[in-house]
């Protein structure tokens, strides 16, 4: 079996490149490279939906399944929660988003939807952001030793 901390520092590694994929993204459009701007989203969702499926998940439903584990007046519960929320609300979005444009050389429905694009990246980076927090809170220890 894989050691899950190996499994851990992986997956962080996958969200700073999505990170990256979404800023260099946001920065595409600001250029007007709207083609570029819509293949980058749609690369950051491809990346984040393997993470979420071969790791995040499977770690959720384990925590889940074990009792005790989820214990509400404890604050690390609450941020990991929060951040499985935050995720699945970002992705779902952006994969809706990426979904809708299919390629299509005509822009013009996916300027009609740039009202959600703005809330949907703030979500997503939210959820890395505090991801990243959550993995420092659970293995910095265990890493630097
Ligand atoms: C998948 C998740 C996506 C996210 C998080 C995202 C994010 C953003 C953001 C933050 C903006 C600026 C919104 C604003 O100025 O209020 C934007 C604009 C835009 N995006 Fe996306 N986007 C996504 C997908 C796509 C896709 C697939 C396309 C297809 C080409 C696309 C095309 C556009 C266009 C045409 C604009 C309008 C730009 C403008 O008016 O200057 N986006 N997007």
């Amino acid at each position: 079996m894989v050691d899950i901390v190996v499994l851990a520092t992986a997956s962080l590694i996958v969200q700073i490149a999505i990170l990256a994929v979404l800023i260099a993204s946001y920065v595409l459009k600001s250029q007007r490279r709207y083609r570029g701007h819509g293949i980058t989203m749609l690369v950051a969702f491809v990346l984040h939906l393997t993470t979420i499926f071969t790791v995040m998940l499977p770690r959720l439903i384990s925590y889940l399944s074990s009792p005790g584990t989820l214990n509400f007046s404890d604050a690390s519960v609450i941020i990991s929660l929060l951040h499985a929320s935050l995720g699945a609300i970002g992705v779902s979005m952006g994969g809706w988003l990426a979904a809708s444009w299919h390629l299509s050389r005509d822009l013009g429905p996916m300027f009609a939807k740039k009202g959600i694009m703005l809330p949907t990246l703030i979500v997503w980076i939210a959820a890395i952001l505090i991801g990243i927090y959550v993995y420092l809170s659970l293995y910095y220890t265990i890493i630097v030793g």
